[in-house]
């Protein structure tokens, strides 16, 4: 019932200054920050990380879009916390996202531009989308070390 899941601040969610805004979104719900780090990944990496979206029409513009700036990768912690984070994020494409989750209420590209510019759909967070991803991702991101084992304020006042 307890899980980690890996989120990525995607360079546009960086450069647009919101680092801060969505990690609250994460916080007020209660998740716990297990591990972060702001990033640069190369070709290399993305293509670890989207091994399987390598094979599809979008890839070479999400490789582009990934590399281009920094990332800020977290692990978020908490009761179900693969199916919230992907609730709270939105749908893929933020025209059709939902108000009130991240992608909804931050960017409002579509497919339809995306596609027509020959880029990908710039939408400010991933999150795992399955307990068997996000153990691996966790993995390609994080050392051992890098997770953290800490109490949070709460937590200690039950100890
Ligand atoms: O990120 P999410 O799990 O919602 O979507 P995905 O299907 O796993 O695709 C990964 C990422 O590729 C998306 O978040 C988009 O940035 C990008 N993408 C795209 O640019 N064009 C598409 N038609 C599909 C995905
Ligand atoms: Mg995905």
């Amino acid at each position: 019932m307890f899980e980690r899941t890996l989120i990525l601040i995607k360079p546009d969610g960086v450069e647009r200054g919101l680092v801060g805004q969505i990690t609250a979104r994460f916080e007020n719900v209660g998740l716990k920050i297990i591990a972060m780090k702001m990033v640069r990944i190369d070709k290399e990496f993305s293509k670890k990380h989207y091994a399987a979206h390598i094979n599809k029409s979008f890839y070479s513009g999400l490789e582009a879009f990934i590399i281009s700036g920094p990332v800020v990768a977290m692990v978020l912690e908490g009761i179900d916390a693969i199916d919230l984070v992907r609730k709270m994020v939105g749908a893929t494409e933020p025209k059709t996202a939902a108000p009130g989750t991240i992608r909804g209420d931050f960017a409002h590209h579509s497919y339809g531009f995306a596609d027509k510019k020959g880029i990908a759909i710039k939408n400010l967070v991933h999150a795992s989308g399955s307990k068997e991803d996000a153990k691996t991702e966790i993995a390609l991101w994080f050392s051992k070390e890098e997770l953290h084992n800490y109490a949070m304020t709460h937590e200690k006042h039950t100890l």
